[in-house]
């Protein structure tokens, strides 16, 4: 029982599923707003579609990658999840893009959009769709961001 209390807290410590104007708040305090031109609201759209501010989403990609966490950050290119062979640009664990602790996710998404093939349009919700200028206002409702 003692330890099944322990393994909870343990889960209850790793896990995060952001509220929308608490996430919006935090990338904004860690200078994400026009990071290399993507707004606030873009950065709030991404996540939104990628994880739905779900700090532990996993998802398995048919080339044997995954993407991990809030940005769903791809273990092909960006880091390393010690089951393909990764480019690991982040100089990471895939395992600490999961974190409730934002900041490596949030330093790993940085990297990315410094990266000529990284995003460079508006939220896109869904691969494909061309959605440059579109209006993204809505992510920030009632954030006072
Ligand atoms: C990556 O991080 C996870 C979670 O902390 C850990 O279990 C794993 O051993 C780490 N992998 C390596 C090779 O360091």
């Amino acid at each position: 029982m003692r330890s099944l209390l322990v393994l909870l807290l343990v889960a209850a410590a790793s896990a995060k599923v952001f509220e929308r104007c608490e996430w919006a708040r935090k990338l904004k305090a860690s200078g994400m707003d026009g990071y290399y031109g993507v707004s606030l609201a873009d950065w709030v759209c991404l996540t939104r579609w990628e994880s739905n501010y779900n700090t532990m989403a996993k998802n398995y990609n048919t080339d044997g990658s995954t993407d991990f966490g809030i940005f769903q950050i791809n273990s092909y290119w960006w880091c390393n999840d010690y089951i393909i062979n990764s480019h690991n640009a982040c100089g990471i664990n895939c395992s600490v893009l999961l974190s409730d602790d934002v900041t490596a996710a949030i330093n790993c998404a940085k990297r990315v959009v410094r990266d000529p093939q990284g995003i460079s349009t508006d939220c896109a919700p869904r691969a494909g769709l061309i959605s440059r200028g579109r209006d993204l206002s809505s992510y920030l409702d009632g954030c006072g961001v």
